[in-house]
């Protein structure tokens, strides 16, 4: 397949990127600071046509995951930087989708799990799950996510592309073992000695793992019949208490100091970035991919942060 990854440089891209490239799919990636990679790597500024659109041209995939990063604080210059390359990123694809004479058969968008509410009392699937914005009580932070997901797939949906399949992804955290993934952060507190409960634990934390995640990207592809949003999460979600004691014991250690939530603000605020990661329940299930027959390869988040660790010591120590 040839396959044009927007913003395919950020952690997610990589893991896309690298799978396709070894599985000898023609990739190419577009950024705004083109490095040196394994694969084609292409200019474009994510706001004004150029000669990237001609990449697009007799493609099978578009995946675009392009936008600011969200480990920062939200801050008005931050929060206009996260929403407008998400939502402008978004619309300059739609315009340049429909000039092609071939357009991609399907195009993926990024969305984020984050576009429902904050759910300590159920599951939310695509069918029935209930899109935040509107929880009284709930922090500026988790609201202005919310607007930004919202708006994101409001843009993406907005134009009609008759001859590309869209789907939005509503990926919950992509767990790998690279370096400076989520994972590698989590990782870093349960070997610090600090990996206790965070805040009062009982917030459910959505997860999926890489491999799942190529899998569930790989499906959606194959699958006409995928057109809209899907989660891209773990059937199994779970309390935050369980989910640090799991990368402790995987980890093979015992001691994890607890963080409380006033604690979390401080130390978030420190390290520039936001406690919405780590405090907002997100109870999400992969209710489409489920009803598609799809299998985990990882369902349960033990089995998942045992491979995880595995994997991250196995390339730690043979760099
Ligand atoms: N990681 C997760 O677990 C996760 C979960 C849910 C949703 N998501 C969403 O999935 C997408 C990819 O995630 P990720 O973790 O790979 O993100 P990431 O590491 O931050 O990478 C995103 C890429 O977007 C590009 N970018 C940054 N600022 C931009 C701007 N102002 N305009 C246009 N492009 C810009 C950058 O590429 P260049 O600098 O090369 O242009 C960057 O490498 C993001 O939109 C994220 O919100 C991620």
């Amino acid at each position: 397949m040839r396959i044009v990854i927007p913003g395919g440089t950020g952690q997610v891209g990589q893991i896309l990127a690298r799978h396709f490239h070894a599985n000898n799919h023609a990739v190419t990636v577009l950024s705004r600071s083109p490095h040196p990679a394994p694969w084609r790597v292409v200019t474009w500024d994510g706001l004004t046509p150029g000669p990237w659109v001609a990449e697009l041209e007799d493609t099978d995939v578009c995946i675009n995951l392009a936008g600011r990063s969200v480990n920062c604080r939200y801050h008005p210059a931050n929060r206009r930087a996260i929403f407008d390359s998400r939502v402008q990123s978004t619309n300059i694809l739609n315009e340049a989708i429909a000039s092609l004479n071939h357009p991609p058969t399907v195009w993926l968008n990024a969305s984020t799990a984050t576009i429902y509410r904050h759910s300590l009392d159920r599951p939310m699937d695509e069918a029935t799950g209930e899109l935040g914005g509107n929880e009284p009580g709930a922090p500026d932070t988790w609201n202005f996510s919310i607007q930004v997901a919202k708006a994101w797939e409001e843009a993406f949906f907005s134009t009609p592309t008759p001859r590309t399949r869209k789907v939005a992804l509503r990926s919950a955290m992509t767990f790998s073992p690279d370096p400076g993934g989520v994972f590698d952060v989590f990782l870093s507190l349960v070997r610090h000695g600090l990996g206790g409960t965070n805040g009062p634990g009982n917030q459910f934390v959505s997860w999926i793992h890489e491999i799942d995640f190529i899998r569930s990207i790989e499906l959606l592809i194959a699958t006409e019949d995928f057109a809209g949003v899907v989660n891209l999460a773990s059937p199994h979600p779970l309390p935050n208490r369980d989910f640090l004691r799991a990368i402790r014991e995987a980890w093979g250690t015992r001691i994890g100091l607890p963080t409380t939530s006033w604690m979390i603000e401080i130390g978030t605020f420190l390290m520039r970035t936001e406690s919405e990661l780590i405090l907002k329940s997100r109870q999400v299930v992969p209710g489409r991919l489920l009803a598609a027959g799809f299998q985990f390869t990882f369902p349960h988040w033990q089995e998942a942060a045992r491979d995880l660790v595995s994997r991250w010591k196995a390339r730690k120590f043979t760099v």
